[in-house]
């Protein structure tokens, strides 16, 4: 894969190796943040001076000679306490942006070894109504499963869902209370959390309700058939629900990679048995419990994980183990990401250490929970509507577009009302989106409608008018060049920068691969817009001469193919006009 900074690291550490006799040594390879810093710079050197007890000064300028001979860097600087300050050949990087130019090299080479990961997103509980929690959860799981992908992993869709649990006994007794009549039945749980909370209310007050639901719960278990075919009209009729939801935000995932909790029904004494005869369980109060020396409650006092209640029934660690040895054993996992809800941060470390210790997945199998944060409203308070009912996902995001149609409408009154409604349509889902991927995740995020549908800043309207600006412009002064037979050139700093801004597009990608944060992607292709604007303001195309022009224009497309590639990448559709 191609990849500077990677490449660097690997001179560098060469260089180390030579002038000290350590191998594997850091050689800390960053972007410089100012021009006269180089392009990139090596700050490893002072640790290893001290592990080295020398001068840090003196063995960066022996690093420095021991560098091989390469094409990649031009000078390398000893700098301050010891740094190295790297600049990179215009001839290699005016080659490399060449042959991306004339498709002998992808942007995003493959990995040199693909994994097969398992990603856990989505996810929402079938009971009830998708909520924003999942939205969350199912935008920044998309795409970095799309990302993963791209890079040449092997990757493996798993949608979690909550199809079982006592609770679904109340939701079909409602349900066959209201008549076998599947179309009433379908009006009915059209609106899921309203459905939700007459059962639930029922539960609680109407006499008999709750023994009724009861024994549903029980005959549910037991397998009784009438049983089983109510609990799959109410499941499937939820997950339609959740499969408009996936369309309307084009997300990737469909009915083959759903692996609902009941799934696992069938693996969940097993499971408590393994740990019975690993000798993990221990029963506490008539319910058996693992406790684990590393998790410890408030004073010390031990913490544990409930894996079968005292009735017998199970909970949801123990499907989660169920699943966690599915996927090491039967899907073969290396790695399982879990892109879930930073609340559930405890259960996820007690369920992973767990199935290590009672050997449900393979030592070398990494498992990741990839938490984020709470969606807030603008008071600060978790976001839901004004009379404090969860907000339907459907409602946000077709609001989200009609305040994208109008602010289309206003900005661009001479667009045919269809080609209008095109853009709002995408504007309105891709705004929603950036919001969420371009925020670090692990922080709490506020739900903001006037930022996320700004035109200004780094935000989906911007990204998307930026590529389709640049898409104009090669429209209008590209005519008769052709990139892929074209010679990129160096004879601006303008250049240079663009030209080292897309070159670094894999190490980005890749850095989301390893780390899943895709707000780094958004940030590389806020500041590739950026970079792209200086260089248009300061690089005519037009009036170039002739090869001259064909550089630029070749500069343009490949800025295009990279904010294409990189919207993709985070699940934004483009525009070519807007
Ligand atoms: N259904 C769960 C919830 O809504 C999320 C499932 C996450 N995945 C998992 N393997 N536990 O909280």
């Amino acid at each position: 894969m191609f990849n500077i900074k990677h490449s660097l690291e690997l001179l560098v550490s060469a260089a180390i190796a030579e002038a000290t006799g350590l191998s594997n040594c850091n050689a800390n390879v960053i972007y410089s943040s100012r021009p006269e810093f180089g392009d990139y710079q090596a700050n490893g050197i002072m640790a290893i001076a001290k592990q080295l007890k020398s001068n840090p000064r003196e063995l960066a300028v022996r690093v420095v000679s021991a560098l091989q001979s390469n094409d990649l860097i031009a000078d390398a600087q000893v700098a301050g306490p010891g740094f190295i300050n790297l600049f990179l050949n215009d001839a290699t990087l005016a080659t490399a942006a060449t042959r991306f130019a004339h498709g002998e090299q992808n942007l995003l080479g493959a990995v040199d070894h693909p994994q097969r990961i398992v990603v856990d997103y989505s996810g929402p509980n079938l009971a009830k109504e998708m909520h924003v929690g999942h939205l969350r959860g199912t935008i920044i799981g998309d795409s970095i499963v799309r990302v993963l992908e791209a890079v040449g992993h092997d990757v493996i869709r798993q949608n979690h869902v909550g199809d079982w649990g006592t609770q679904f006994g109340m939701l079909i007794a409602h349900m066959e209370s209201l008549g076998e009549n599947s179309t009433k039945v379908h009006t009915q749980l059209a609106d899921l959390e309203t459905f939700y909370r007459e059962a639930k209310s029922r539960f609680d007050l109407e006499p008999g309700f709750a023994d009724l639901a009861r024994s549903y719960v029980v005959k549910l278990q037991g397998g009784d058939r009438d049983c089983l075919s109510a609990w799959q009209k109410f499941i499937d009729e939820s997950l339609g629900h959740c499969e408009d939801i996936y369309e309307l935000l084009g997300v990737t995932l469909s009915k083959d990679d759903l692996r609902p909790e009941s799934f696992y029904n069938n693996e969940l004494a097993d499971i408590v048995n393994a740990l019975r005869e690993a000798n993990m369980l221990t029963a506490s109060e008539g319910a058996q419990c693992v406790f684990l020396e590393e998790f410890k409650g408030k004073e010390g006092t031990p913490l544990p994980a409930i894996v079968q209640k005292s009735d017998g029934g199970y909970l949801y660690a123990t499907t989660d183990l169920a699943a966690l040895r599915y996927r090491g054993k039967n899907l073969a996992a290396e790695r399982v990401l879990y892109v879930v809800d930073a609340r559930q941060s405890l259960h996820f470390q007690q369920v992973f250490a767990i199935a290590r210790k009672a050997g449900f997945v393979p030592g070398a199998c990494s498992l990741e929970h990839i938490a984020y944060g709470t969606m807030m409203g603008e008071d600060g308070k978790p976001f839901k509507t004004r009379s404090g009912d969860t907000v339907k996902l459907k409602e946000l995001l077709d609001e989200s577009v009609r305040r994208a149609h109008d602010i289309v409408s206003a900005k661009s009154p001479e667009l045919s009302p269809e080609h209008r409604e095109q853009i709002s349509n995408v504007v309105g889902i891709a705004a929603v989106k950036y919001a969420d991927l371009s925020k670090n995740r692990t922080s709490d995020y506020v739900f903001d409608w006037s930022t996320m549908l700004s035109f200004e800043g780094n935000t989906a309207p911007y990204m998307l008018y930026a590529y389709a600006r640049i898409k104009s412009i090669l429209r209008r002064q590209g005519e008769g060049v052709h990139p892929e037979r074209s010679e990129v050139r160096i004879t601006a700093v303008e250049e240079r920068n663009l030209i080292i801004k897309i070159l670094q597009f894999p190490e980005v990608v890749d850095v989301v691969a390893s780390e899943c944060y895709p707000n780094y992607l958004c940030a590389y292709l806020y500041e590739l817009a950026g970079i792209f604007m200086r260089f248009y303001e300061a690089c005519p195309v037009l009036k170039a001469e002739s090869d001259l022009r064909a550089s630029r224009v070749t500069l343009v497309s490949l800025t295009a193919a990279t904010l294409k590639q990189g919207l993709g990448l985070l699940g934004l559709e483009t525009l070519e006009q807007m």
